[in-house]
């Protein structure tokens, strides 16, 4: 498994409100990462379908889904402290039921506590672009991250990705060009009309500002 990791940890003030959340709630809402697999109808007390989300950020675009689905589960993964502090107040205040919260490397997380052929989606919302060349291979979405997507996906499960990054877009296309896994089931550029199929989420609106385009695509586990 790859060792080169896709986030460099931001210091980021954490506020009192989020370090509260995060002291009070992570043993409700909490998954702590070890290399046993999750046992999903255990963890949500349902068999509902579960996506997945990687680098929620400050968790706007998961509250939003979870807020309007409540028959689905949701997992998040996102390592930034201040993000996940603000993720677990939302879920408090909304009294979610259907949303758990990881905050290790989600290439660990997936690849170590995900049993193959369990998830209905998952979402990567905006990865960190890394534009300069000696960083791309910090990107996540890379050959072998697909093949570990592949295998922990349904049957006819997507993987649902947004960039504001031009060369990462061309880096995605060229990356799932060359799988056997996936086929594009929908692809748009666009200058942020309403996005399909998720929330606008809080990196868009700001690419959106810098006047960047924005990528979206489904892809589908053949
Ligand atoms: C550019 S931000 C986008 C955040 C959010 N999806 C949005 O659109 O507003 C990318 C996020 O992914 C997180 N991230 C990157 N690699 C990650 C990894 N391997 N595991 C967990 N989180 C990761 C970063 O900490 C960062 O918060």
């Amino acid at each position: 498994m790859r060792t080169i990791k896709s986030y460099v940890k931001r210091k980021g003030r954490i506020t009192e409100g989020q370090n509260q959340a995060i002291n009070t709630l992570w043993t409700k809402y909490g998954i702590d990462y070890s290399k046993e697999f999750l046992n999903f109808p255990f963890i949500f007390n349902n068999n509902n379908p579960v996506h997945l989300e990687i680098g929620f950020g400050d968790g706007e675009s998961l509250i939003k889904q979870a807020v309007s689905n409540f028959e689905k589960n949701y997992i998040g993964i996102e390592v930034h402290d201040p993000g996940i502090g603000r993720c677990l107040m939302n879920i408090k205040k909304h009294n979610l039921t259907n949303i758990m919260i990881s905050s290790h490397d989600a290439i660990e997380v997936i690849n170590d506590q995900i049993k193959e052929n369990t998830l209905e989606r998952i979402n990567l919302y905006f990865p960190d672009p890394w534009p300069k060349k000696r960083h791309h291979k910090r990107r996540i979405v890379q050959p072998a991250f697909l093949d570990m997507i592949a295998n922990r996906l349904k049957e006819g499960g997507t993987l649902n990705i947004a960039t504001d990054w031009a060369a990462y877009a061309e880096h995605i296309d060229e990356v799932f060009s060359h799988s056997d896994h996936f086929i594009c089931t929908e692809r748009r550029e666009h200058d942020g009309e309403l996005p399909f199929k998720r929330p606008r989420t809080k990196f868009e609106r700001r690419g959106l500002k810098k006047g960047h385009r924005i990528w979206d695509w489904c892809f589908k586990k053949i």
